[in-house]
């Protein structure tokens, strides 16, 4: 019986081991993490994180063959395949910092698999990773092997928060990258047989290691690159009376383009596209590539313009201040269906408008208080538990997340409550702006004529 051992019970380690376990029962699967509360949250009735779908996949499997627990070295020593996936952040000191990713978690947890392993060991990189970084996790592990075989594997993972358990049941691909040699080899087959418990043979794909590691940062760098690039053309259309949404609707009708992934918005959020852009642009500035690194930069750079030019357009249409209104956040979560706030484009349009002095009263159906404000740290706002509550004499509301419950609001009861003229800033395009209008609101879309 293969045994699986996960180091780190975050948004991917949770939800992929869960789903390994519960594809396949003859397989024992634990995760481990350094954190006590976290894995106590796993071990609960409250799962760490908010996943549509989770709790029913970790409660058919949790204390059968999936189990959560603080006591890393004893699992992994125990294990035959051990995925690695500890969190890989931006680097904010010392070389590189603001771009590179910073390995630290990923090392130590390496140095941590040398010292106890006692049995040959398949070590899958499952963290987002810059491109080389196994030929570092191996020097790591064969300087300290003490005789043991480690055959390193990169399977990154493609999950979106908010579907992780639908893709995770059928994923697009899988990914498979390692070494070219017998040994190699035969550790790609071992993981393909765990995947091939549930996803056909034609999506899983296997690569050599070092193709692996890139697509993962190509893949979100693509990603991320549709949605600046939509971005791009919302300003335009604000600009010209084009509107965004057709534009989407007509280029996405070209089976080239396909239809998914051009939702114009108020700027991309989430752990990952920003960190692996600027990853990438580092691994393109360290390998003499200057015109590529600028080409990817400039995805950040027009997500950081949509960003302020939401907060510009508020501010300049309340009649150039803010200062003393009352503006209505609905939504702090970085997409719809989390909890998630890392990155989200809320952070920066309420300190922008906290910087305009304005009273922001935020309302999130997912994210506690306590998260906001350490978010907002220093940024006075308040947080409340209902869309009415927090729209209740508001000058304007901004919507920032894509929550259903936000496009099923009873605007007119929103209205009525309101100051006069009552401003609607749709940061994702999710209310049917003609009839708020009907109502008389006054509403900005993103990319739409006024
Ligand atoms: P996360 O911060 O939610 O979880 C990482 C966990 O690793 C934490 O609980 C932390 O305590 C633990 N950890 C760190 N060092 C450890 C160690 N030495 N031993 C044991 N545990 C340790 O991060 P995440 O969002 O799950 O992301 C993990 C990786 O997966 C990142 O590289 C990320 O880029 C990548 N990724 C994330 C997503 C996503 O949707 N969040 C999707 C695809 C890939
Ligand atoms: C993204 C990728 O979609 C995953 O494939 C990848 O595994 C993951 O990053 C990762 O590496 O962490 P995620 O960030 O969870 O997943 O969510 P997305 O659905 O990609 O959304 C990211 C951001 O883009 C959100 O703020 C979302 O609102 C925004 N977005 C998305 C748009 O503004 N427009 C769109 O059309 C789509």
């Amino acid at each position: 019986m293969v045994k699986i051992c996960c180091i780190g019970a975050g948004y991917v380690g949770g939800p992929t081991m869960a789903v390994i376990a519960i594809k396949c029962p003859a397989i024992e699967v634990v995760v481990v993490d350094i954190s006590k509360p976290r894995i106590d949250a796993w071990n609960s009735d409250t799962l760490p994180i908010y996943e549509p779908g989770l709790d029913d996949v970790v409660k058919a499997c949790r204390g059968k063959n999936l189990f959560f627990s603080t006591d890393v070295e004893k699992h992994v020593a125990e294990a035959d395949i051990i995925f690695v996936s500890v969190n890989t952040p931006t680097k904010t000191r010392g070389l590189g910092a603001g771009k590179a990713a910073d390995l630290t978690y990923w090392e130590s947890a390496a140095r941590m698999i040398a010292d106890v392993s006692k049995s040959d060991k398949i070590v899958v990189e499952k963290s987002t990773v810059p491109v080389k970084t196994a030929e570092a996790i191996e020097k790591i592990l064969t300087h300290n092997s003490k005789g043991i075989n480690y055959q390193i594997l990169s399977n990154p993972e493609f999950l979106a928060e908010g579907t992780a358990i639908e893709d995770l049941f059928k994923p697009d691909r899988v990914l498979i990258g390692g070494r070219e040699t017998p040994g190699g080899q035969k550790a790609v087959q071992a993981l393909k047989e765990v995947y091939a418990h549930w996803v056909p043979e034609a999506n899983i794909i296997t690569t050599n290691l070092w193709s692996a590691e890139l697509s993962k940062l190509a893949a979100n760098a693509f990603l991320a690159q549709r949605i600046s690039s939509v971005n791009a053309m919302s300003a335009l259309c604000e600009a010209t009376g084009a509107n965004v949404s057709e534009v989407s609707y007509a280029i996405g009708k070209d089976s080239r383009i396909g239809p998914k992934f051009l939702n114009a918005s108020v700027g991309f959020g989430g752990s990952c596209f920003q960190k692996d852009i600027l990853n990438l642009v580092y691994i393109c500035e360290c390998n003499g590539l200057p015109e590529v690194a600028n080409y990817w930069k400039q995805v950040i750079k027009i997500n950081d313009y949509q960003k302020s030019r939401f907060v510009n357009r508020v501010v300049s249409s309340m009649f150039n201040t803010v200062s003393g209104k009352k503006i209505a956040v609905l939504g702090f979560a970085f997409k719809k269906d989390t909890g998630d706030t890392r990155e989200t484009p809320a952070i920066d349009v309420c300190k922008g408008l906290v910087g305009d002095k304005a009273q922001v009263s935020i309302y999130d159906p997912q994210v506690t208080e306590e998260q906001i404000q350490r978010d907002l740290a220093m940024n006075k706002v308040s947080v409340v538990w209902d869309a009415y509550e927090a729209c209740k004499g508001a000058h304007g509301v901004c919507i920032l997340t894509e929550w259903d419950e936000f496009k099923k609001l009873d605007y007119q009861k929103i209205f009525d409550n309101m100051q006069k003229p009552a401003f609607v800033f749709d940061g994702r395009n999710v209310v049917d702006a003609e009839k708020l209008r009907e109502m008389g609101f006054i509403v900005y879309s993103i990319g739409k004529p006024l």
